[in-house]
């Protein structure tokens, strides 16, 4: 037996704030021992670092299969690495669409030779065309527990209501399926590019109305209401939605939510200068709603810090903004941006990268709750004072749209263990 220790680190995680050693088994993978005075036969000194559950990711975009110039799950998944993820949730917008039993085996099985857990999801309807459900107890069966048309979402509100009747009838493991809606309404934001308001106007581009998210959320709220069956609602973006979630909890319902560090850190101003890096659906708001964001996140309101990482091609986002396609890279720099953007503890922070996604996934048999004996050793150990300024180019992803470049950034992942093994080490991926 190989064993390595994790030296005097701070461990933070759902059991407190303290100093200790953490003992990972790197033949089995897991957690043999937490506590202070350890010893194994290799030992990783971890004085001033976090030693941490691994960051699990709700929400990427990994490209594969169809358009692996952008992104590969092997890519993708050094990107979350780099992040100090151990789990990525894949949207299913692939092309085939990830609608079907063989794609997601496809998806697994190219998961199986990632730095990380690959989680798939599959879309709700046929092709994410909100037509035809599909068929999910098929994908139930080879492993699926999160279902979403994301990059759209579903448009017909009684066809949302049989989707969440029939996920909710579905036979599960104890943990139950969730459905996870990308909130707009197309008839609202068809033709616009950007949020509407007042820099819409100044720039001449056509604008998507917080309108198109708040409805769906407010009709999304009432379909939980009369089904029972719980909805998660991805990347919210606008301080109406961000209310309506609040209240939604407050009286039962089973609603959780996510936001991605893009929507809290930046605004539609950054459009100013017609860079298509800053397109993203939903677009960037008003200072208003990342305040609300932000407070959404500090109260509970908000469950997760989501990325949406959305690789595309050089040449796509080098198209003009109206016909660029929307998405920015975020896996890389999620960990910072929030702690620069956030004013909360650093172990209520953690929590949103960690526990709070693991709960909505239902992950937290092997991610993001508790280091202790006997788990997977699944990690991140951060450094919060390593000083870095955001490259595209230094990024894993074959993509480089990023809408930080340039930034100065404090704190970053510099160790990186998945099932025990030493996947990120000094801040260079190991394979
Ligand atoms: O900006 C976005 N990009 N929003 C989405 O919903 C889809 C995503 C993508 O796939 O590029």
């Amino acid at each position: 037996m190989s064993t390595l220790v994790l030296k005097d680190g701070r461990i933070i995680d759902v059991n407190g704030d303290r100093t200790g050693d953490v003992v990972i088994d790197q033949d089995t993978g897991l957690i043999v021992a937490v506590g202070t005075g350890l010893a194994a036969d290799h030992e990783l000194d971890c004085e001033g670092l976090v030693i941490s559950p691994g960051f699990i990711d709700l929400h990427v975009h990994l490209r594969e299969p169809g358009l692996e110039a952008a992104e590969t799950i092997l890519s993708g998944s050094r990107a979350a690495v780099r992040g100090g993820f151990t789990a990525v949730v894949a949207m299913p917008n692939t092309t085939p669409t990830t609608d079907s039993v063989a794609v997601v085996e496809q998806v697994l099985a190219a998961g199986r030779k990632a730095l990380c857990e690959i989680v798939p999801s599959a879309a709700i309807s046929v092709d994410r065309k909100g037509e035809q459900l599909s068929p999910m107890a098929e994908l139930m069966d080879s492993g699926v527990r999160i279902f979403t048309d994301d990059g759209n979402g579903v448009q017909d509100a009684k066809f949302m209501r049989s989707a969440l009747e029939y996920a909710g009838g579905l036979p599960n493991d104890g943990h139950h399926v969730v459905l996870a809606q990308h909130c707009e309404v197309e008839a609202l934001s068809k033709g616009g590019v950007m949020n509407e308001g007042e820099w819409s106007a100044r720039l001449g581009l056509g604008g998507q109305p917080a309108e198109a998210e708040d409805l769906m959320v407010m009709r999304d709220i009432a379909l939980c209401r009369l089904t029972g069956v719980r909805i998660h609602f991805q990347h919210l973006s606008t301080a109406g939605s961000v209310a309506m979630v609040r209240a939604a909890k407050a009286g039962g319902l089973p609603v959780t939510a996510e936001a991605t560090p893009h929507h809290f850190s930046l605004t539609d101003a950054c459009c100013a200068g017609f860079d298509p890096v800053f397109k993203v659906h939903p677009p960037l708001r008003t200072d208003e709603d990342v305040a609300a964001i932000k407070q959404g996140l500090a109260d509970g309101t908000i469950d997760a810090i989501a990325t949406d990482h959305a690789p595309h091609t050089p040449e796509s986002k080098e198209r003009s903004f109206d016909e660029a396609p929307p998405g920015m890279l975020g896996l890389e720099t999620a960990f910072a941006v929030a702690r620069d953007e956030l004013d909360m503890s650093l172990q209520e922070l953690l929590a949103l990268f960690t526990s709070g996604p693991a709960d909505v996934a239902g992950l937290g048999d092997r991610h993001g709750a508790s280091l202790q004996s006997g788990r997977p050793a699944n990690i991140a150990v951060l450094d919060l004072d390593h000083e870095w300024s955001v490259a595209g180019r230094e990024m894993a992803s074959p993509a480089i749209n990023t809408p930080f470049e340039g930034r100065a950034l404090k704190g970053k992942a510099r160790h990186t263990f998945f099932q025990g093994e030493q996947v990120l080490n000094n801040f260079e991926v190991t394979r």
